[in-house]
């Protein structure tokens, strides 16, 4: 097996990014990290991945005049590494229209929201200002529009009574660390393809695979949720 070299940009922490880099430790898993770019610095995720070994690269956007030509550096820095798919981990910037499309079909990201639910900013909290009982995390193929991109996984969890934006970012965040690496699993085995503005699913050769295609997480005897809560929720 030929594993897709995968590029991985962040902006901050790259608890996602770890994740990824875990998951390819595997040398069975489709993909492997060719390297990490950031457009931060100070990145904690830069950290993480030069402790690993991974090759780093911090492409700055006040070094370049316009939003294009940053991509256009980031855009060589890629090249530099080989890479065959992009995974936006916390990136947080908005790419260029050119970017976005050299790199249609093979750059993916992930969203802290059932998209199309919460495309932005503040998604946990606006989840809890709406009432939601059920919130997640969705892993896409990028587009020219921000957060709207074909959907490959999603993540649900349950909003927990008493739940504030950080106890519900870090249920979903377990979530995120499950749910990208099956994407990008499915990605990389071609079996999740962009075409026509959709994801097109084929290659499954076992209906037992559809679970790499959403995660119910966490699940209540394995993750620690309060039993109690839960039951008095769902009787
Ligand atoms: C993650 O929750 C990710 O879903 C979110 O930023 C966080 C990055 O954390 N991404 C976005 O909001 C992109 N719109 P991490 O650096 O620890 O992976």
């Amino acid at each position: 097996m030929k594993r897709k070299r995968t590029a991985i940009l962040i902006s901050g922490r790259g608890s996602n990014m770890t994740a990824l880099v875990e998951a390819a430790a595997d040398p069975d898993y489709p993909a492997e990290i060719a390297g990490v770019i950031s457009d931060q610095p100070n990145a904690a995720g830069l950290g993480i991945a030069v402790a690993r070994n991974l090759p780093v690269q911090v492409v700055r956007r006040e070094d370049f005049g316009s939003r294009e030509a940053h991509d256009e550096a980031i855009d060589d820095a890629l090249s530099g590494l080989g890479a065959e798919i992009v995974a936006l981990a916390g990136y947080m910037r908005l790419l260029s229209a050119p970017m976005v499309q050299k790199w249609q079909g093979r750059m993916i990201n992930i969203h802290p929201a059932l998209l199309p639910a919460f495309k932005g900013l503040d998604t946990h909290r606006r989840a809890l200002e709406a009432g939601q009982r059920i919130h997640g995390c969705t892993v896409h193929f990028v587009t020219t529009e921000v957060d709207d991109g074909p959907i490959i996984a999603q993540a649900a969890v349950p909003v927990m009574i008493g739940d504030d934006e950080a106890t519900l970012a870090a249920r979903v965040l377990k979530a995120e660390h499950q749910l990208y690496p099956l994407a990008l699993r499915l990605v990389a085995e071609g079996k999740a393809r962009m075409e026509n503005g959709r994801t097109v699913f084929s290659g499954f050769g076992d209906e037992r695979e559809n679970a790499g295609l959403f995660i119910v997480a966490p699940r209540p005897s394995r993750d620690g949720i309060d039993l109690e809560q839960l039951a008095r929720i769902t009787p």
